[in-house]
């Protein structure tokens, strides 16, 4: 990314776990790279998907980051491990004036009710721990099976596995869908990625 900016470069995304790669970029890498831009080049750091890092330490993400960095902004949504994408809900972090021009922005509020569940979501830490823990579980159960198979799969630090088919990932996933009515990402369709799937843990049955 750093041999990709220019003059013109303005704004970055890091996206970390990445999607689809699942890959994490480790905190002293992130700072080091912020240390080493332009201040002038805002960083967004996405973490929508930190919350499922089997490391606790990688999970505090890069918000300490902020009080250095006025150009950075970290957003974190709970349409991932809270499981309420629906209530479309997140957050950015960053340091007072970059939030003053975020809100002078905004093109939509929140509801009564996506407040409301979107707090207790966040006092709720045993069902955080529940869900990350079932991810967990099942990418393990993933690993395994893949291992066992001989099959080539991207360990991820977020709540789904690239999967490579070497394969018509077309084919595969619409057999998944009309036979067996299970529900991947076609990595070929998505993101261009031939023969790979992303495939997201479930409960224990779904898996
Ligand atoms: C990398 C990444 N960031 C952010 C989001 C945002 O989710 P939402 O718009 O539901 O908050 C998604 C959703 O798929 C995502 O994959």
């Amino acid at each position: 990314m750093r041999n990709a900016i220019t003059d013109q470069t303005g704004f970055m995304v890091v996206t970390t776990p990445g999607n689809p790669s699942g890959h994490l970029t480790p905190m002293s890498e992130l700072k080091s790279f912020i240390e080493s831009i332009p201040p002038r080049i805002i960083v967004l750091i996405d973490e929508a998907y930190v919350d499922f890092a089997g490391n606790e330490a990688d999970r505090v993400g890069a918000a300490p980051l902020i009080k250095d960095h006025p150009n950075v902004i970290v957003t974190r949504t709970f349409s991932k491990i809270f499981g309420m994408a629906g209530m479309r809900v997140g957050y950015a972090i960053a340091q007072p004036d970059v939030i003053k021009t975020i809100n002078a922005h905004k093109a939509n509020t929140l509801t009564m009710l996506s407040t409301h569940a979107a707090s207790a979501a966040l006092e709720d830490h045993e069902h955080t721990r529940r869900s990350r823990d079932l991810v967990i579980n099942g990418k393990q159960y993933f690993y395994d099976q893949f291992k066992a198979m001989g099959v080539e799969y991207l360990p991820s630090e977020s709540s789904f596995v690239m999967v490579n088919t070497k394969a018509d990932s077309d084919e595969i996933v619409n057999k998944l869908r009309d036979e067996y009515n299970v529900l991947v990402g076609n990595a070929r369709a998505r993101w261009g990625i031939q023969g790979w799937l992303r495939v997201t843990a479930g409960l224990p049955e779904e898996n």
